[in-house]
């Protein structure tokens, strides 16, 4: 052993093929990737996948260049049919985001006082995507000035202390509307009281987190996922002690090494791609990844929603990522999904959502159902009814409000109706319809429940039965 550190000295282009921990080789084949570059690179990518998602909201949709890091900007507008920046918009919330650079100051966030019945959520955010705090409805937060810090500053005059476990990430703020006109003004009043400031300068212990952290990558994306993984690995290294041991060598041995990627000269990354995408098939296909919650729902496995075990569950954390980066927590929303996500209609045709009863979501909470086509995007209607759910006007059967301030008690079966959005239903279904698009084609339909209650978690809650028939027209 010594010998080999002897013969290796001073030869640092045989480093990367110094012998693996053990710990590094047992979390290789516990994926089942080989223990070699091209495993090592395998793992890489997983490893460093949601890293594309924090480049997208953090440079492509331009927080570093136009906000810098520290503070916040809102997008106080609720979303349409127009928006084409983010894929799935959703129309339940309006938000403010605000990168965060811990590396040479502590930061103040500021939770305004919000009304008791409405959902907000304060999310911190590694840049991988693990939420790992909160303030918010749900943990009912006292209002007030938190500091968010990776150091041991003192929290005295504070609320309390956020602690980063990486020195760069997220914060995104979601509040709840309860209507496009005057409540999004309202809406974006607690967004303007929201804040982050600097305070507490110190000697910086990293880099700070600039726009160039993230310009020149490749065009490919299994390279550019390799480069931004080496450039912010000091800035955000891996946070459970079993990953402190194994993955820096594993990194290396892909050739990640100070800041920077070299592709072993061994390495095919089509083949290191093709073991990624056999590790998400193999997770994806595993019935105890997405439990079955009946009438062809299901949902992510909520080990995995939002939280991935401080990023030691690497193959659910990249699936999260490409299809919902910063993702929350099953304590304040759930996102179950149909069997085939993907839903395809004629103008003839329909579907009715048939509900149990009102889905059970606390009182500051929410639910909806939106309509997404095919890119992702909202589906331009004459009503712009792009959701459904708890702030509509649904109606039971009989004509009754669903949700109607004066009879909270009346609760029972009620349909929602999605059908071309050039097929105009009856008018007792106008506020049940969910407009699909127009000429038929294919879409999703997401279902959200934010702040969910027991009866979603004990599985008493039964899902809306989904069924396909003909078109309802006058
Ligand atoms: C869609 O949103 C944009 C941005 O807020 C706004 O300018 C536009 O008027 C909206 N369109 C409709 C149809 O409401
Ligand atoms: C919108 O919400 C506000 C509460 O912020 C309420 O006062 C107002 O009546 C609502 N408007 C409509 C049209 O529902
Ligand atoms: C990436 O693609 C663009 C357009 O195809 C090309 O102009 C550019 O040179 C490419 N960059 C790299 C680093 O390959
Ligand atoms: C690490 O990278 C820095 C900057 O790119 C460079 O100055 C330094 O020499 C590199 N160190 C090693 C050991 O390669
Ligand atoms: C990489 O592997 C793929 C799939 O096996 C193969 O088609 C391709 O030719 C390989 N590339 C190189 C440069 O060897
Ligand atoms: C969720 O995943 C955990 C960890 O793999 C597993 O122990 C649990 O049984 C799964 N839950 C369900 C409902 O399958
Ligand atoms: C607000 O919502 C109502 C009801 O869904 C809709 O008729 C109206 O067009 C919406 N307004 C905007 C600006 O989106
Ligand atoms: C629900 O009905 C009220 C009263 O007619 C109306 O002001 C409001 O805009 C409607 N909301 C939606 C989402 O259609
Ligand atoms: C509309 O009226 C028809 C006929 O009475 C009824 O079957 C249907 O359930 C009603 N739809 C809604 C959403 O109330």
């Amino acid at each position: 052993m010594l010998l080999n550190y002897l013969l290796f000295a001073g030869l640092p282009a045989f480093a990367q093929c110094a012998p693996l921990p053990d710990s590094s080789k047992d979390l290789l084949q516990s994926l089942n990737l080989p223990v070699d570059e091209v495993g090592a690179t395998a793992f890489s990518l997983l490893y460093g996948s949601p890293l594309v998602g924090f480049r997208q909201l953090a440079s492509t949709s331009g927080i570093l260049e136009l906000d810098g890091t520290n503070v916040l900007a809102s997008h106080a507008t609720a979303a349409n049919a127009s928006l084409h920046v983010v894929v799935r918009p959703n129309v339940d919330t309006i938000y403010s985001t605000g990168a965060f650079d811990l590396s040479a100051t502590d930061v103040v966030v500021t939770l305004p006082p919000m009304e008791d019945d409405r959902f907000y959520l304060f999310g911190f955010y590694d840049p991988y995507g693990d939420l790992f705090a909160t303030l918010g409805s749900v943990s009912s937060s006292t209002p007030g000035r938190y500091l968010l810090r990776a150091t041991d500053a003192s929290c005295d005059g504070y609320e309390g202390c956020i602690t980063s476990p990486t020195s760069i990430g997220m914060l995104l703020i979601r509040v709840e509307i309860k209507n496009n006109t005057t409540d999004v003004t309202k809406v974006a009043a607690y967004l303007s009281k929201s804040s982050l400031f600097p305070v507490n300068s110190h000697e910086p212990f990293n880099p700070p987190l600039i726009a160039a952290d993230f310009a020149d990558l490749s065009n490919s994306t299994a390279l550019s996922t390799l480069e931004m993984t080496a450039r912010l690995q000091s800035r955000a290294p891996p946070e459970t002690a079993r990953f402190q041991h194994a993955v820096p060598a594993i990194l290396a041995l892909a050739g990640i090494r100070n800041g920077s990627y070299h592709q072993p000269a061994c390495v095919n990354l089509t083949l290191a791609s093709a073991l990624v995408e056999a590790a998400v098939t193999t997770f994806t296909e595993a019935p105890s990844s997405y439990p079955d919650l009946g009438n062809g729902w299901s949902v992510l496995n909520n080990t995995y929603s939002g939280s991935f075990e401080y990023g030691a569950a690497v193959v659910a954390r990249a699936i999260v990522a490409a299809a919902l980066y910063l993702q929350v927590t099953p304590a304040n929303a759930l996102y179950p999904t149909l069997g085939s996500t993907q839903t395809t209609l004629t103008d003839s045709e329909a579907y009715l959502f048939t509900f149990s009863g009102r889905p059970p979501v606390a009182s500051n909470g929410f639910w909806s159902l939106t309509m997404y086509d095919d890119a992702g995007y909202l589906v331009a209607n004459a009503e712009n009814t792009y959701a459904v759910g708890d702030r509509s006007n649904i109606t039971f059967a009989d004509g009754d409000l669903v949700y109607n301030d004066y009879d909270g008690a009346a609760d029972g079966t009620f349909q929602v109706l999605v059908q071309d959005a050039g097929v105009p239903p009856p008018s007792n279904w106008t506020a049940n319809w969910l407009p699909a698009p127009a000429g038929g084609g294919s879409f999703t339909v997401t279902f959200r429940l934010y702040a969910p209650t027991a009866a979603l978690s004990d599985g008493s809650y039964v899902y809306p039965l989904v069924t396909k028939v003909n078109a309802i027209t006058a």
